[in-house]
């Protein structure tokens, strides 16, 4: 079995070059590879691309997904996040491969308390989130086997993060501000990659999976209780912290404007994945715990 993937220097890209390359040969490439055009920018180009590595399985995860930036370069992220799948959507209709492709949250509005369903009304706040809704439409469109797998609060070992951002932050002050009002899943890259790798593996079984998947870790919480989570952890790692958990402060999402407006319920039910597929999501905190030990034992 051959696949292709785009994005592969990207958090969840990464991932996916270790958890893909027991299921057969992996080409991947980036948006600067040499030999076949990783360009998301260059429709022509990927397009060529899948027809010269003629693959069973392209799985994408670049994407423009600097959100507010995206405010100000509306046509540069709807050209990576809707024309390119659009365009990899296609060639796997053409081929018969598959598309396995990456959503987000942020096509809902967030409002209400109750986690989104796969079937529920989409009302994109954002560029960002126009534009991958725009992405998913244009994949379904053409009709090809796909497996779109939107999830929410992504994060990964490698690079930086909202966890060492507030690690480093709780060391060096005695008080914090972090917005209690979003609400969602941190889901890690790790995850991820791995539940790509068991649906395809499904997929390739019982094509009648093709579909759109809700795909984030069990349980929620806010991004201050995310904060306090990671900076508890520490302390009781053994790491020098200075800000004392009372002076982890709740604020709402309007303490700090972006130019990008978030929703603030991103909850996502993630049931029709789990019983499609037959896996058991674990909860936010173990892989956050175990990301956490993995960093803070090289400070130690
Ligand atoms: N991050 C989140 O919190 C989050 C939440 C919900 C959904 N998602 C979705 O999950 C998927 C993976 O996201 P991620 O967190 O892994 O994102 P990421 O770390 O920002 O990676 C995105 C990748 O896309 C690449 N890229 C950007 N412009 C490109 C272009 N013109 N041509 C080719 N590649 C290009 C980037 O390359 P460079 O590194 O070279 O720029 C990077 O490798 C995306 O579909 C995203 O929308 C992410």
């Amino acid at each position: 079995m051959k696949i292709l993937l785009f994005g592969k220097n990207g958090q969840v890209g990464w991932e996916l070059q270790r958890s893909l390359a027991p299921l057969g040969e992996l080409v991947a490439l980036g948006a600067d590879s040499q030999d076949l055009c990783g360009d998301f920018t260059n429709l022509q180009g990927i397009a060529q691309t899948v027809r010269a590595a003629a693959p069973d399985i392209i799985v994408n995860a670049a994407a423009h997904t600097a959100v507010d930036k995206a405010e100000s370069e509306p046509e540069l992220a709807r050209t990576i996040n809707a024309l390119a799948p659009g365009a990899l959507a296609q060639e796997a209709k053409r081929s018969g491969a598959w598309l396995i492709h990456y959503s987000t949250d942020y096509v809902f509005d967030g409002s209400g308390d109750r986690p989104w369903l796969e079937t529920d009304p989409t009302g994109p706040l954002s560029v960002y989130g126009k534009t991958k809704l725009e992405g998913e439409e244009a994949i379904r469109a053409t009709g090809c086997q796909h497996l779109i797998f939107r999830t929410s609060w992504v994060y990964a070992a490698r690079g930086g993060n909202f966890a060492k951002t507030m690690l480093r932050l709780a060391q060096e002050r005695d008080c914090l501000s972090v917005i209690n009002d979003q609400i969602g899943a941190p889901t890690g890259a790790d995850l991820l990659a791995d539940v790509t790798a068991h649906a395809i593996r499904a997929a390739l079984q019982r094509p009648d999976v093709s579909g759109l998947y809700h795909l984030v870790a069990g349980g929620e919480t806010s991004w201050h209780g995310y904060a306090s989570f990671i900076i508890d952890f520490a302390r009781q790692f053994g790491i020098e912290i200075k800000v004392a958990q009372d002076a982890i402060q709740s604020v709402p999402t309007s303490a700090f404007p972006t130019a990008a407006k978030r929703p603030l319920n991103s909850r996502l039910n993630a049931c029709k994945l789990q019983n499609t597929f037959d896996l058991d999501l674990p909860h936010w905190q173990t892989g956050v715990a175990r990301m956490l030990t993995e960093f803070l034992e090289k400070q130690l």
